[in-house]
């Protein structure tokens, strides 16, 4: 951490990633601020939940600013007097972003260098929340840093690699420190609810058919979320000048690996609704974690059995008690 005495801001707290971090840092005695507008891309109402539970944690060490990423004043508002700003606000996901590309660039790029202007001293922390959507159609595995990303697939992914681009401008500009993550596949309780992970879970639960993009040979590099609140934590200390990570399981698991295990865990058979593969979608994605590993300390713990035993028990208990649908 920078300087624990100051809080630290998260964009997007109150979403899936954002909230696990929150809770991570509330519980080691930091003051964690949050700027989120509750964006209905899913349900506000889990998002709400989210900050109820942060409340209770943190106290008077917790604070949520509700407001917009593109508004100058919340910004500024949200920054003043941070010590580290972790940035995951962002309208997530490849598909959607096909379907209203203008909107993503408003929130992912726009919003990044209207949060990034706001900041108004040298030695806050900046960390933006990747994604490994930039690696595009690489056939070159695993993925490296030093790899080319100039070829993304989406407008999601290119609205990604423009974050990145407004981090080193704001870098080589203000001199503060920013290192961007590039996440792989994340997956854990709370995961939104459009993910492919959750979105099996309830259709193996309900018994709805499952829809199976592709020859089921496509294959994802999962990451369970407390490994990357934990590459987080340690991006954010010690201080970096400039610098990308990867932060990924550094494994893969096949589409059909995938319903296999959550079959497994749910104790039910899914059915499956057999369809081609979606425009934008990549073949494989794989973390080469080597440099975070060198340079971080980071270590990916928790082994996909593991993490999809967790997520399908908190699944099935907040199915129980009528908290997801
Ligand atoms: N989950 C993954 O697998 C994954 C993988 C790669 C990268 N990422 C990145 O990690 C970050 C967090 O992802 P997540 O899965 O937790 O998503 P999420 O949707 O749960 O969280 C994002 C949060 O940002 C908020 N938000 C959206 N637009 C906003 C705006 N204009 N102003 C203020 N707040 C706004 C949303 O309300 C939401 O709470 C995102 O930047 C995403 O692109 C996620």
């Amino acid at each position: 951490m920078p300087d624990p005495s100051l809080p630290v801001l998260i964009t997007g707290g109150a979403g899936f990633i954002g909230s696990h971090l929150a809770e991570r840092l509330l519980r080691a005695g930091a003051r964690v601020r949050v700027l989120d507008n509750l964006d209905p891309f899913y349900d506000p109402e889990l998002k709400r939940r989210n900050l109820a539970e942060l409340a209770e944690l943190g106290g008077g060490r917790f604070t949520w600013i509700e407001g917009d990423l593109r508004d100058a004043a919340a910004c500024r508002t949200a920054v003043a007097g941070c010590g580290a700003v972790v940035h995951l606000a962002a309208l997530a996901g490849v598909r959607p972003s096909i379907q209203d590309p203008v909107r993503y660039m408003d929130v992912n790029v726009t919003g990044t260098q209207m949060l990034l202007q706001q900041i108004d001293r040298r030695e806050v922390v900046f960390v933006f929340g990747g994604s490994s959507s930039v690696y595009g159609g690489n056939t070159k595995v695993p993925f490296a840093e030093s790899d080319n990303v100039d070829h993304p697939v989406s407008p999601y992914a290119a609205s990604k690699k423009a974050g990145e681009v407004l981090c080193h401008a704001f870098h080589h500009l203000r001199g503060n420190p920013v290192v961007c993550l590039r996440f792989f596949t994340v997956y854990g309780p709370r995961q939104r609810p459009e993910m492919a992970i959750h979105q099996f879970a309830r259709h193996i639960t309900d018994g709805t058919p499952l829809p199976f993009f592709g020859d089921g040979g496509s294959r994802r590099d999962y990451t369970y979320v407390d490994d990357i609140v934990a590459g987080i934590l340690l991006a954010l200390a010690p201080p970096k000048g400039w610098a990308i990570y990867n932060l990924g399981g550094s494994a893969t698991t096949s589409l059909a690996e995938l319903v296999a295990l959550l079959e497994q865990h749910l104790g039910r058979r899914a059915v499956l609704q057999r369809l081609p593969d979606q425009p934008g979608d990549v073949p494989i994605t794989y973390a080469d974690t080597g440099l975070a590993q060198r340079e971080l300390g980071y270590r990916s713990a928790v082994p996909l059995a593991v993490g999809i035993e967790r997520f399908c028990s908190w699944y099935s208990a907040q199915k129980r008690a009528g908290r997801v649908r």
